[in-house]
């Protein structure tokens, strides 16, 4: 029931997005206006604080369902499965190894430290912002537009370090605000194409020796839970944020998309290692068959058996085809 609920309630939020952004435009524009002069979302280190403000919002939000409902997390379905199973089996509670808030400071400044150091040092190109703005942004004089510079983000340009103004602090914003058709569209062309290329990068962390090594802390726990999340090595953290960034800059999101993308990506990021069968898993509200969700990356962290694409399931049905045709190939 509730399932259908939701399924209705976003099913209408994005057909009516798509097809009629006229309906939408007067809102989005108003919104984007808002925020376009506020200070904060001005600065240059806003979406990494806004990252951080989502993943803490989420993660401890997770946990609490996970501690409160014994009866989801997969670990006691397991259990309550066998005969012999005892009264331990409600007990609610935290997981094994589970830390508290104040223990996980250092891991939130190893988080932060590299993305700030990127935010204040280089210019921040986004699609639709005109050179001159973000060569402003970065302390350079427009009037001397050099064509060393370009806007394109695959050509990243330092911050013109002076004494009056050493570091980047601000970004640039495109002056018009998104339709609703293009949001919606550049959300979920985002996911896709971020997913395939995690499936990729997460494929080499399998395969090639000193990456396993690196990934290898990530499936050490004993019964997954929303904090495993971020139990990652520097480089593989590093890598996920720079997907991300690369899936939203490659088809040019406009940067109301990317504030958008945050709080989506951060969700389904802890709940695939939420380590419970979520009555209102995402996967369960996808059409059936898309969506991984959380059980398949359970046992993609017990049993490191498929499972490699973080979100959807089309790119390991692809690997699972083309490692048959290898393998009819070799038998062959
Ligand atoms: C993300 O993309 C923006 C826009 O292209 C770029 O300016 C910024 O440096 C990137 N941020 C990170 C952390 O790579
Ligand atoms: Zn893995």
């Amino acid at each position: 029931m509730l399932i259908t609920e939701i399924r209705a309630a976003l099913g209408t939020l994005l057909l009516t997005a798509l097809a009629f952004p006229s309906l939408y435009q007067p809102l989005l524009t108003w919104v984007w206006d808002e925020l376009r002069d506020t200070r904060f979302y001005r600065w240059s280190t806003f979406e990494t604080l806004w990252t951080v403000f989502w993943y803490a919002a989420i993660e401890v939000s997770l946990t609490v369902v996970f501690m409160n409902n014994p009866g989801w997390r997969f670990t006691v379905q397991e259990r309550e499965k066998r005969p012999t199973s005892g009264d331990e089996v409600k007990t609610p509670g935290r997981a094994k190894g589970m830390k508290r808030p104040s223990r996980r400071l250092k891991e939130i400044a190893t988080y932060i430290a590299p993305l700030l150091l990127m935010d204040l040092t280089m210019i921040k190109k986004f699609a639709d912002v005109p050179l001159e703005s973000m060569l402003h942004s970065g302390n350079y004089d427009p009037a001397v537009l050099t064509t060393k510079h370009h806007s394109t983000f695959l050509v990243p340009t330092l911050h013109n370090m002076t004494a009056s103004s050493p570091l980047q602090t601000q970004r640039a914003l495109p002056i018009g605000a998104p339709s609703s058709r293009r949001l919606v569209l550049e959300l979920l062309t985002s996911l896709v194409i971020y997913d395939a290329l995690f499936f990729l990068f997460h494929l080499a962390l399998h395969t090639i020796p000193p990456f396993r090594r690196l990934h290898a802390p990530h499936h050490r726990h004993a019964e997954i839970n929303p904090q495993i999340t971020n139990q990652l090595h520097i480089v593989e953290r590093l890598g996920l944020v720079l997907l991300a960034n690369f899936s939203l800059n490659i088809i040019g999101s406009h940067v109301l998309t990317r504030t958008l993308f945050v709080p989506v990506f951060v969700w389904l990021l802890v709940e695939i290692h939420s380590g419970m069968d979520l009555p209102w898993g995402y996967e369960k509200i996808l059409p059936q068959g898309w969506g991984a969700g959380a059980r398949r990356h359970m046992m993609h962290h017990t049993r490191t058996e498929g499972g490699l694409a973080p979100y959807f399931t089309w790119c390991d049905r692809a690997l699972a085809v083309a490692s048959g045709w290898s393998g009819t190939l070799a038998d062959g």
